[in-house]
C-alpha cells in the first residue's frame, strides 16, 4: 500500500513570520517536524508542500539537505497544493501534517494512518476523539477522496484548509480514547512568540526525541510553562476566513410578532405554556411565536429565520422534524393513538428504556417531567411514612406542583402548610444537606435533586467532584432513612447517555427523565429499583394502594414511537460525543472572543461541553438583567434565537458554531459600548424579568 505524508510549510505566517525557520539548539523547527515524521513506519514517503514564492526556497532547502521532496505550489488553494503534490504517485492514501507542530508523533501518524485503513475509511483523523494538544493533529484521507475535493470544492474555506470538503462527505467514526481529556488544553505547536517559548523549553528540559505523552505530562507538572501560551486559541486562522465566509442576517421586521404579542395575552394566561417561554422572557426585538423548525434553525411569525441555541427548552435533542423519529412516529399514528387497555407498544418502550438503566427494575411513563418528580416525591412519602421532601433551594426548576413552586417567591394559591413541607439545602453542599438531616431528624422522606448542573467542576465552589457527592449524598440519605431521587430531567441524554447517574455508576433510589428522550415529543419517565417503585403497582394483595400516576394520556403511542426511534439514534450514532464536540467548539471559539475583546471580567462563558451557559453582568461586575437582554437582542437581531444557554443537538453543525460566534462577535461590540453607556441607551424596551416573582 502507497502512503504519502504530506506536510504544509510556508515562510509568511500573519502571526509568526518564518516561524518553521526558527531554531533550536542550531535546528530549524522544520527539522525537528520532519525528523521526527520520518520516523513513521507505515508512511513511505514524504512531500514537505509549500508556497510558489520566492523565499519558501529556504524551505525547500531544508527539506532536500533531508532527502525529502518538496513542491512549490499555490500559497492560498492548499487543496492545491497538496493535490498537485501527490497528482503523479497516486497514493491509496495521504498523510497530511503541518510544518509547525516541531514535536509531532511518529506513533501517533502510524496509529491513525492504521485505523483508517482499518476501518476502510476515507477519512479519518485524531482531531475527532479531542483528547490530543495541538500540535499533534493527523490526519488521513484516501487519494479517491483528495481528488473529489479537489474537483468540486469551491468556497475560499475548503481551499485554503484542504480537509474541511472532505471531512463534511465522509463517514465519521470517533473510537473510544482511553486518553485523559487534561491533555487537550495542551499545545505544543508553534502560532505566536509564546508557542515557540514553550517548545523552547520542552527541547532545552527533554531533548527532541521523546513521545507526545513525555512532553504532556511535562508540562501538566509545569504549570508556569505551561501558562505561556495558554490562553491561545486552537486554529484562529480557520476561525478567521470562517468569519469572512459568513454573512450574518439582519432581522429587523417584527411585525406579525408585534400583532401576536397584541393578542395572545388576552386568550392564554402568560401569553405561553412554559413561564421560560413567556415575553417577560425576552427583549422585545424578538419572535413572539414559531411556525416551524427544521434541524438547528426555527422561523417565526414573519418568516425570520434563526439558528435556535435553546432547541425546545433542551428538549430537542437530535434536531427539530428530526426524520428518522418522524418516521417512527408516523408509522405509529397509522395504528392509533391510545385504547381502553394499555398498548402493546409500552412493554418495548419499558424494556428499552430499562435496559439502559441497570440499576432500576421498573418504569413509569408520563407526559410531563413535573408529573414524574411528583410521583416520585409521593413514593417516597409513602415507602418512608414521612411528610417532608428536601431540595437544593439554588436549583431552578423541579415541578409547577405546589411542592416545589411553595418553595419559590411565587407561593401564591399554595397553603403554607404545604409549602411548609419542602425544606431546602445548597446544591452540591453535603455539610448543608447533613445540617438538614440534623434538623429535622426522622422527618425527611426523600431528596431530589438534579445530579449534575452545567456550572458543576467550572468554576462552582463545590468542594467534592460530581461523582463523590452524588456517592456520599446517597449514603447521607440512606443512613437517615430517606430516598435519594436523581432528576436527570435536564442532564438526561446530555451529560452521557443516557445519563449522569450511569457516569458516575450511582445507584439513587429513583431517576425521572423527561426534554431529550424522546427528542421534543411528550415523553417522561420514573425509573427506580422495584422495592419502591412496586408500591404503586398493583400485585400486593391486601396491602394499601398508592395512586401513583394515572393519566389518560401517558401511554399514547406515538410518544413511546419518538422515544424509541431517539434511543436508536442516541445507541447507533455517535450523538453525545457529536453535541459535546459543539459544545466544546462553542466554548472555545466565545472565550477566546471574549478574551480578545477584553470582556473577560464582564461575560464568563461556563465551559460546560453539554450545555454552555452565559453570563452577562454590568460595569461594576455584577451579573445584570439589562446587559443579559442587551446581549439576547443583539444575537437575535443577527439570526440568533438566544436566551444566555446553548444547547448542542445532532443537528448543529460547526459551520453553525461559526455563524453563532460570528454574530457573539458582532454583538460583543455592541456590549463594549453599552458598558461605557449604559446598556438603556441600546436596548429597546425592557429587560426581561425573573420568572420566579413575587409581584408581575
Ligand atoms: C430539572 C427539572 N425537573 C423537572 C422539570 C419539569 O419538567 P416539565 O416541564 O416537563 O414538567 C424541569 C423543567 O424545566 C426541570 O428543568
Amino acid at each position: 500500500m502507497k502512503i504519502i505524508g504530506v506536510t504544509q510549510a510556508r515562510i509568511g505566517s500573519s502571526r509568526l513570520p518564518r516561524k518553521v525557520l526558527l531554531t533550536i539548539n542550531d535546528k530549524t523547527l522544520l527539522e525537528y517536524h520532519l525528523e521526527r515524521a520520518m520516523q513513521s513506519k507505515l508512511v513511505n514517503k514524504w512531500i514537505v508542500a509549500t508556497t510558489d514564492e520566492p523565499e519558501s526556497d529556504l524551505i525547500c532547502e531544508i527539506a532536500n539537505k533531508l532527502q525529502i521532496s518538496s513542491y512549490k505550489g499555490s500559497l492560498n488553494d492548499v487543496l492545491d497544493r497538496f493535490y498537485q503534490s501527490v497528482k503523479k504517485e497516486k497514493p491509496d492514501y495521504v498523510v497530511r501534517v503541518t510544518s509547525d507542530c516541531p514535536l509531532l508523533d511518529a506513533t501517533l501518524v502510524d496509529e491513525v494512518v492504521k485505523f483508517c485503513i482499518d476501518n476502510k475509511l476515507d477519512y479519518y483523523s485524531n482531531v475527532f476523539q479531542e483528547v490530543y494538544p495541538d500540535g499533534l493533529d493527523v490526519e488521513v484521507f484516501s487519494f479517491k477522496a483528495l481528488e473529489e475535493a479537489w474537483n468540486n470544492a469551491t468556497n475560499a474555506v475548503d481551499r485554503e484548509h484542504v480537509t474541511p470538503y472532505i471531512r463534511r462527505n465522509s463517514e465519521v467514526i470517533i473510537p473510544k480514547s482511553n486518553i485523559d481529556k487534561k491533555y487537550s488544553e495542551l499545545r505544543i505547536t508553534v502560532d505566536e512568540i509564546s508557542d515557540f517559548e514553550v517548545i523552547q523549553h520542552l527541547i532545552q528540559q527533554l531533548g527532541a526525541n521523546q513521545p507526545w505523552k513525555i512532553y504532556a505530562d511535562y508540562l501538566l507538572q509545569n504549570k508556569e510553562i505551561q501558562n505561556i501560551n495558554h490562553s491561545i486559541l486552537r486554529n484562529e486562522g480557520y476561525m478567521k476566513s470562517k468569519f469572512n465566509e459568513i454573512e450574518l442576517r439582519n432581522i429587523t421586521n417584527f411585525k406579525a410578532s408585534d400583532e401576536y404579542r397584541s393578542k395572545i395575552h388576552d386568550l392564554i394566561p402568560g401569553g405561553a405554556h412554559t413561564y421560560s417561554k413567556g415575553d417577560d422572557q425576552f427583549p422585545i426585538l424578538s419572535p413572539a411565536a414559531i411556525v416551524r423548525g427544521k434541524g438547528a434553525y426555527v422561523w417565526d411569525v414573519d418568516g425570520n429565520h434563526y439558528l435556535d441555541c435553546s432547541m425546545g427548552l433542551t428538549s430537542v435533542s437530535l434536531g427539530h422534524a428530526y426524520e428518522p423519529v418522524l418516521k417512527a412516529v408516523r408509522e405509529e399514528l397509522e395504528n392509533g393513538v391510545n385504547f381502553q387497555r394499555p398498548a402493546a407498544l409500552e412493554k418495548e418502550m419499558a424494556e428499552t428504556f430499562l435496559a439502559l438503566v441497570p440499576d432500576h427494575d421498573m418504569i413509569k411513563f408520563s407526559k410531563n417531567g413535573s408529573i414524574v418528580t411528583t410521583a416520585a416525591v409521593k413514593l417516597a412519602r409513602a415507602k418512608t411514612g414521612r411528610k417532608l421532601v428536601a431540595f437544593p433551594g439554588d436549583h431552578p426548576f423541579y415541578s409547577y406542583d405546589d411542592w416545589f413552586i411553595g418553595s419559590t417567591p411565587c407561593n401564591k394559591g399554595i397553603p403554607e402548610e404545604i409549602s411548609n413541607l419542602s425544606v431546602t439545602f445548597k446544591g452540591c453542599d453535603l455539610g448543608s444537606l447533613r445540617a438538614l438531616f440534623q434538623k429535622y431528624p426522622d422527618q425527611i422522606a426523600c431528596v431530589i435533586t438534579e445530579p449534575e448542573k452545567n456550572s458543576c467542576g467550572n468554576g462552582c465552589s463545590c468542594a467534592l467532584n460530581v461523582g463523590d457527592f452524588l456517592k456520599q449524598a446517597i449514603e447521607l440519605c440512606h443512613e437517615n432513612g430517606a430516598l435519594f431521587i436523581a432528576d436527570e430531567m435536564v442532564s438526561g441524554f446530555k451529560t452521557e447517555f443516557p445519563g449522569t447517574i450511569t457516569k458516575y455508576g450511582i445507584q439513587p433510589d429513583m431517576a425521572t427523565w423527561g426534554k431529550g428522550i424522546a427528542n421534543g415529543f411528550s415523553f417522561c419517565a420514573l425509573t427506580g429499583t422495584k422495592e419502591v417503585m412496586e408500591l404503586g403497582g398493583i400485585n400486593r394483595e391486601g396491602e394499601e394502594k398508592v395512586f401513583l400516576i394515572s393519566t389518560t394520556h401517558g401511554g399514547e403511542t406515538h410518544g413511546l414511537a419518538a422515544a424509541i426511534a431517539t434511543i436508536k439514534e442516541y445507541k447507533e450514532k455517535n450523538v453525545i460525543a457529536h453535541n459535546h464536540h459543539i459544545g466544546k467548539k462553542l466554548i472555545e471559539l466565545c472565550q477566546q472572543l471574549v478574551n480578545e475583546n477584553n470582556l473577560a471580567e464582564y461575560i464568563n462563558v461556563i465551559p460546560s461541553e453539554w450545555m454552555p451557559v452565559f453570563v452577562f453582568k454590568d460595569q461594576s461586575k455584577v451579573a445584570c438583567q439589562g446587559f443579559r437582554t442587551l446581549f439576547l437582542q443583539e444575537m437575535i437581531k443577527r439570526g440568533v434565537l438566544f436566551q444566555g444557554v446553548f444547547v448542542p443537538c445532532f443537528s448543529h453543525t460547526e459551520d453553525d458554531v461559526y455563524y453563532f460566534a460570528k454574530a457573539f462577535s458582532e454583538s460583543l461590540q455592541v456590549y463594549k459600548k453599552a458598558l461605557e453607556d449604559g446598556y438603556s441607551n441600546y436596548l429597546v424596551g425592557s429587560p426581561a424579568k425573573a420568572v420566579f416573582r413575587k409581584i408581575l
